[in-house]
């Protein structure tokens, strides 16, 4: 229940006060859903600051805060006809009626932007603010006088009177914002909602009036009977006073009718011109709505139907094979082109062979245990901006001529063994050098951000160099000029390229020859040593030569005590046999050795005394952190030195990506942008914790 809390919260304040959510509704509302009947199930356990017993998140510190009159509530969620049915039966029972007593409801769309409410004075648009945490909100006056639907004076009696709705942005008013912004050279939104929350909540009103916002009126704030004795006169109480109710608001009576309505919209869903993520249905008599009153968090007079998440069902054209530089063999969907949710789809993730085969990840069956044949009719299931899966298949669109999908055995790519050991999810190629994909994997990652971060030596140019025979060994890129003129070619009289462009590669090859030690070890690509580990053999033995010394030594040593290798702090057995086995194959050695070469391996030193590790470093932070608040995690990398920036830029130094990451990760890629889980985080804080602690203190 407590990580439940955690990752709704964490996600809360992504959607409402970053306007960057970090799950998609469905993932959401399934986290919100399962701590509910936990709750239920164990109400002694459940804390006073539950998500459940709150809304929204707290209003963001750059804007003035403003109470509400009356708290601004969130809606029940039904997710199907029977929790709809079970709704219906609630309120006939709350007012102690028959369940087959005449109850009218109204419908409407469940708009989804953002729900801000309005302050009349004597017909004046007084001020406006957001939800916030439903009491207290964000004071966006001056912006929301910037949305043409909302009417700066009104025809209305003196008296305060207040209207709320939902502050949304139309399809075509949100691509062409997008266009404009990639024109401008700035960020793109997400999604229409996400843009309109970020152009109402702009502290320059000017920018919100750039921005096409628009608004649908949905209900109001008020003791007295001037809106009339239902919903329906009250919606066109509100329409009459210049406001836009939305034009497909009606009362339906009757469970069925209910559903055919639900139906109706959901397949007109994507000709409305603006994002929907379910229906409301409300109590339509006013005097039922005031005796059924409110629970803590909604209305127990409404309930919102929410839609499924996006899926689309196709075609499984082909498998592919994609090898990496660690030799994995990943499979990949091709798929017979889709939309979903308004993208175009034609591959999605299988992640592993036991994935294929309709086992999950832990062992137990998938899809029912169900297998994925080429051939077969699947769903694909789009959450958000992320990678699309395969949700489903089809079995009884399942051709009698199919037949099972045989993972390779051996590799696609050079035809050597795959192999997959146990305990190890993902099969791989064991043709270390000989294999065309690992060889090209590991010069792409050489050069990558994280490693030597050779600014214009990217992926295409490294398989251009690779394919004509310039680039075959990680010390080549070191020896690019030779190796170029070896092969009589003159990069400069080469296309899209020029004198000037030409030194400027060689010279940033020739600034990263000095390379820290930690660094020179993390970039041989070794298995189970990654940066961590890389970080800690560096300190440990602090010259590329010590360490040389300590893993020969090993090599030869019976016995651990004598062995150095193994009793370095935090260095375990399969770290040390994968350094090992690279040492021992002369081919792996020779790499190695002409690599370290070509460089200046610069040996682990003392930091300055003083100079705090992370001074300078630009941090991101995206996805559910399990282990400490963002609050936290950001106070701690600050006192660090590090900067925290909210998107992820080219200046990213790292991402930390908790769980369930959106796009920012594949942002993160496309600048090649170091990408750590929060585990790396924390080793990484503890470590620079302690080091910079224990040195500040000596100091
Ligand atoms: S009625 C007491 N009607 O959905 C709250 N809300 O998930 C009564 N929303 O905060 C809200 N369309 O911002 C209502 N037709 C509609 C709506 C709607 C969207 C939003 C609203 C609310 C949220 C709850």
């Amino acid at each position: 229940m407590r990580r439940l809390s955690t990752q709704i919260r964490s996600a809360d304040i992504a959607y409402h006060q970053n306007d960057a959510p970090n799950l998609d509704d469905g993932e959401y509302d399934a986290l919100k859903v399962k701590l509910k009947a936990l709750e239920t199930q164990y109400p002694s356990l459940v804390r006073a600051d539950s998500p459940s017993q709150s809304v929204g998140a707290p209003a963001a510190e750059r804007f003035r805060k403003v109470k509400h009159s009356s708290p601004m509530l969130s809606l029940d969620n039904a997710f199907s006809a029977d929790d709809l049915g079970e709704f219906e039966a609630r309120v006939q029972r709350f007012l102690g009626r028959s369940p087959s007593d005449t109850l009218q409801f109204t419908f409407e769309p469940k708009i989804d932007g953002l729900s801000v409410t309005l302050i009349y004075h004597g017909g004046r648009l007084q001020s406006a603010a957001t939800r916030g945490d439903g009491s207290i909100g964000e004071d966006v006056t001056e912006n929301v006088k910037t949305i043409k639907d909302i009417p700066q004076t009104i025809p209305a009696p003196p008296g305060t009177i207040e209207i709320r709705g939902e502050v949304y942005m139309a399809h075509s008013d949100f691509t062409h914002l997008n266009d404009m912004q990639i024109e401008k050279g700035e960020r793109t939104f997400a999604n229409p909602r996400n843009a309109a929350a970020g152009s109402l909540r702009q502290l320059d009103p000017l920018i919100t009036a750039a921005r096409p916002l628009r608004f649908f009126a949905h209900g109001w704030v008020s003791a007295d009977a001037m809106f009339g004795d239902s919903q329906m006169e009250a919606m066109k109480t509100i329409s009459a006073m210049g406001f836009t109710v939305n034009p497909h608001t009606k009362i339906c009576v009757g469970h069925q009718a209910m559903m055919a309505e639900y139906d109706r919209i959901e397949k007109i869903r994507a000709s409305l011109g603006y994002d929907i993520d379910g229906v409301v249905f409300k109590v339509n008599t006013l005097g039922l709505q005031a005796r059924l009153g409110n629970s803590s968090t909604a209305p127990r007079w409404a309930i919102a139907v929410k839609f499924p998440a996006e899926t689309a069902w196709t075609v499984l054209n082909a498998i592919d094979i994609q090898v990496g530089r660690t030799g994995a063999l990943s499979p990949v969907a091709r798929l017979e082109p889709i939309t979903v949710g308004g993208v175009v789809v034609s591959n999605a993730t299988l992640h592993n062979e036991d994935y294929i085969k309709g086992i999950g990840a832990d062992g137990s069956p998938i899809r029912n245990g169900r297998d994925l044949r080429v051939g077969d009719r699947v769903k694909i299931y789009r959450a958000g901006d992320v990678i699309p899966k395969v949700a489903d298949m089809d079995p009884a669109a399942r051709k009698s001529s199919s037949v099972p999908y045989r993972f390779p055995r051996y590799c696609p790519d050079c035809g050597s063994k795959a192999l997959r050991l146990e305990g190890d999810a993902v099969r791989r190629c064991t043709g270390e050098f000989v294999c065309r994909s690992q060889r090209l994997g590991r010069l792409k990652h050489l050069a990558s951000r994280p490693v030597f971060n050779i600014e214009g030596l990217g992926d295409k140019l490294i398989e251009q160099f690779f394919e004509l025979g310039v680039l075959t060994e990680p010390a080549n890129i070191f020896q690019l000029r030779n190796k170029l003129t070896a092969k009589d070619i003159n990069l400069s009289e080469q296309s899209g390229w020029g004198e000037k462009s030409a030194d400027k590669l060689f010279a940033e090859i020739d600034s990263k020859r000095e390379v820290p030690l930690a660094r020179f070890v993390f970039a041989l690509g070794i298995r189970h040593v990654g940066e961590i580990v890389a970080e800690r053999l560096a300190r440990h033995f602090l010259a590329w030569d010590n360490l040389v010394k300590a893993i020969d030594g090993s090599l030869h040593s019976q016995v651990d005590e004598e062995n150095e290798l193994v009793s370095a702090e935090g260095i375990g057995e399969k770290t040390a046999d994968a350094l090992q086995r690279s040492f021992r194959d002369p081919v792996a050695r020779g790499l190695i050795n002409r690599l370290a070469a070509q460089l200046t391996i610069v040996p682990e030193s003392v930091r300055p005394d003083g100079q705090r590790p992370l001074a300078g470093v630009s941090i991101v932070f995206t996805g559910t952190l399990e282990r400490m608040t963002r609050a936290e995690a950001k106070a701690r990398a600050e006192a660090l030195g590090a900067r925290i920036a909210s998107s992820v830029s080219s200046r990213t130094g790292i991402l930390v990506a908790g769980n369930k990451a959106g796009s920012k990760v594949r942002k993160a890629k496309e600048f090649g942008v170091r990408i750590i889980s929060e585990e790396v985080w924390l080793e990484m804080l503890d470590r620079e914790e302690n080091s910079f602690h224990s040195k500040t203190r000596i100091q």
